[in-house]
């Protein structure tokens, strides 16, 4: 039986970090084993006890303590009245959901390209890379509308030291890179084509960029997005998050392109994948 019972979550800390966006200090009371054992990618359902339950990704995941952190962006009811939680407020906890990013180190070049917030989810997988031996295998491509609404303020301050990181806004200011991630894909191929894309932000940025980098050679099957639907009980139960016969709680929030696109009953524009080699 699903135990849907949420665990004591404390809220140890809270600070701005992009428009509308907080950075959130957390730990869980008496970590489970599978709380260690999170990837960067998944999720969990925080509760705010009178208010109601939200998915939200992990941004650094549970140590041995059980702490962690989310970026949470304003959006409605539960995300308001959690901005306005002091430190040392209990909330709820259940998770890890669904399935994270694939993890493929191997010596090979991997692209990141994240919009707005969707740098979040992403924070796990360009960490790792930043302390590893292997740092120049990880470019970023990071876009936002303009500098004040970008997220992780200080976490990319550290990556940017270590990665090949590459900013650009909607509405640029005198220096900063113009346009779209789209527009910078081809300085990342020039350098070396990536292996593989992880890609998370606003769906039609994650399609335009799938589609892209298959332009530029790149294989469905290497190409990996993150999913955004509504969701209620993150069990496989209630059918809030269908991606057609898929439960993204389940079966996402990741997905190689491929199976994103056979799940919608579309195909590729510009290729269709090979065999998969990945999963
Ligand atoms: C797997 C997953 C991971 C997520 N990770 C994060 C995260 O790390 N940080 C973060 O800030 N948010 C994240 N979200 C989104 C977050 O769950 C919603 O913003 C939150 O539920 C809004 O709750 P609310 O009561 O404040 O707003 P509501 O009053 O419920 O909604 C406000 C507005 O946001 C829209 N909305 C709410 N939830 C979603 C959704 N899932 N998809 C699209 N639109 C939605 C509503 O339609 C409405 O227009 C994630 C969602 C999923 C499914
Ligand atoms: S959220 Fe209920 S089935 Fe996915």
């Amino acid at each position: 039986m699903i135990d849907s019972t949420p665990r004591r979550l404390h809220l140890l800390e809270q600070y701005e970090d992009g428009e509308d966006s907080r950075h959130f200090s957390l730990r869980i009371e008496q970590p489970a084993a599978s709380d260690l054992a999170a990837k960067a990618g998944q999720f969990f359902m925080l509760t705010l006890p009178g208010v109601g339950e939200a998915p939200f990704t992990y941004v650094s995941l549970p140590d041995a303590q059980g702490c962690f952190t989310a970026l949470v962006r304003r959006a409605g009811r539960l995300t308001q009245a959690l901005f306005d939680q002091p430190a040392g407020s209990v909330l709820g906890y259940r998770g890890p959901f669904g399935h994270g990013w694939p993890l493929f180190f191997n010596a090979q070049p991997l692209l990141v390209v994240a919009g707005g917030c969707g740098l979040a989810p992403l924070a796990g997988v360009i960490e790792q890379a930043s302390r590893q031996a292997m740092p120049a295998r990880l470019s970023v491509i990071y876009g936002a509308r303009h500098s004040g609404a970008q997220v992780l303020g200080r976490e990319r301050a550290r990556w940017q030291q270590t990665l090949p990181f590459i900013e650009t806004f909607d509405q640029a200011a005198p220096g900063q890179r113009q346009g779209t991630p789209l527009l910078h894909l081809d300085e990342v191929f020039a350098a070396g084509p990536p292996a593989a894309l992880l890609c998370c932000g606003p769906e039609p940025l994650m399609r335009a960029s799938a589609e892209a980098c298959l332009q530029r050679g790149l294989r469905a099957d290497r190409i990996w997005l993150s999913l955004e639907r509504r969701m209620h009980c993150a069990d496989g139960l209630c059918g809030h998050c269908y991606l057609g016969s898929s439960y993204v709680c389940q079966d996402g929030p990741t997905y190689r392109y491929d199976r994103y696109l056979q799940l919608l009953g579309r195909s590729s524009p510009i290729s269709q994948a090979p065999p998969a080699l990945f999963c």
